[in-house]
């Protein structure tokens, strides 16, 4: 019988074959275990696909991993704090260890009344002794957030993650987000603490890891398996998709382009292309129609001078459309792509 497809078209979904970042994984993991912590905040930022969720919950799972460690992951909408202290009220053997430190959640409808206690009526006083009780067990809290925006809920979750903070209380938080609202969010007045929060940007992953894997699990001559895995441009979502297409077509890895590239419009780029602004959109537009990759030749097609074309270049490449690295050219790093914006 046919094995089943070892690769994985879903968002969200740890893969079972994952080129791992390590180098991105371990600035979070190193960060938040050492002693005297630089940072208990990380951004996971880039474009959709890139895999922030999957490199937010690699790191969660190691640490959950550890004795030392206890995570839980919140949603950025609703009361995050009450979510929060329920999250940890419900995590294996905290109900026993709250109760024996006489904290008393069922104010918030969060387990059962104390005898001994009186209930904290108040969530962020319940957090912070919860914390402070961990503190003390030299234990480490780990709260996880996917797809972050700035609102009022956040508001209120950031200022009391300050305050946890600032008491020195050993909480720590990865929030993943598209580039343009995690920036909405690091530059909010209020939460100045924010701007100063380090952030990973998620680009392309390693080529020879795609390779390897695609020689692997089709044994495939090792430069079919290297023009493969430039075909994605090393995007992790395409990664999966040429390979679960190659492997329905039982290694025939040309005729998997096709539907490869019908999927990525589908499921990505028509998404993205609604996101863009209708200026960005021509800009896509002149780059897709201009073969050389040239600055000058971009410009001159939609005939703006330096200074207006740079903010837009700039602004491409944080959200992670466009590659900029090779100097006075420009192009996409997205697979595939260039096609799909020809065809808008
Ligand atoms: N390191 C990796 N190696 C291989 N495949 C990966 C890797 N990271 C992510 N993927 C695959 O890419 C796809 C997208 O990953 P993920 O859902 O984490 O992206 P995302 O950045 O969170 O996207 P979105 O912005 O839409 O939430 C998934 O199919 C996942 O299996
Ligand atoms: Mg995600």
């Amino acid at each position: 019988m046919r094995k089943n497809n070892p690769y994985t078209i879903m968002f969200g979904r740890e893969p079972s074959q994952m080129v791992s970042r390590i180098t991105q994984r371990d600035e979070i993991i190193n960060t938040f275990t050492s002693d005297v912590p630089s940072s208990q905040i990380f951004f996971i930022t880039g474009v959709r696909g890139s895999g922030k969720t999957v490199l937010m919950s690699e790191i969660s799972a190691r640490l959950a991993a550890e004795k030392k460690w206890i995570t839980v992951e919140i949603s950025p909408m609703g009361d995050m704090l009450a979510e929060l202290a329920s999250k940890i009220y419900h995590t294996g053997g905290m109900p026993k260890w709250l109760k024996t430190a006489g904290i008393d959640l069922s104010f918030f409808g969060i387990g059962v009344k104390i005898k001994s206690a009186e209930p904290v009526t108040n969530i962020e006083i319940a957090l912070r002794r919860i914390l402070g009780k961990l503190k003390k067990e030299g234990k480490r809290l780990l709260i996880t957030m996917d797809e972050a925006f700035s609102s009022k809920e956040m508001r209120i979750f950031a200022s009391a993650f300050q305050i946890f903070m600032r008491e020195k209380l050993p909480v720590f938080l990865i929030m993943t987000g598209l580039y343009k609202n995690i920036d909405v969010l690091r530059n909010d007045k209020v939460l100045t603490f924010l701007l100063r929060t380090p952030r990973i940007n998620l680009g392309s992953l390693n080529i020879r890891s795609m390779q390897n894997y695609y020689t692997e699990t089709f044994q495939l001559p090792e430069e079919d398996a290297l023009e493969m895995a430039h075909m994605t441009k090393g995007y992790p979502f395409a990664f999966q998709v040429l390979g679960y297409h190659t492997y329905e077509h039982h290694g025939d890895y040309q005729k998997a382009v096709e539907p490869t590239r019908l999927y990525l419009e589908e499921y990505v780029y028509e998404k993205l292309w609604t996101e863009l602004s209708d200026k960005e959109k021509k800009i896509c537009t002149a780059i897709a129609g201009t073969e050389s990759g040239k600055v000058l030749d971009i410009r001159k097609k939609l005939d703006i001078e330096t200074n207006e074309f740079s903010p837009y270049r700039a602004n491409l490449i944080k959200k992670g459309i466009l590659d900029g690295s090779n100097y006075g050219h420009i192009s996409f790093t997205l697979p595939f792509f260039d096609d799909f914006v020809r065809s808008c």
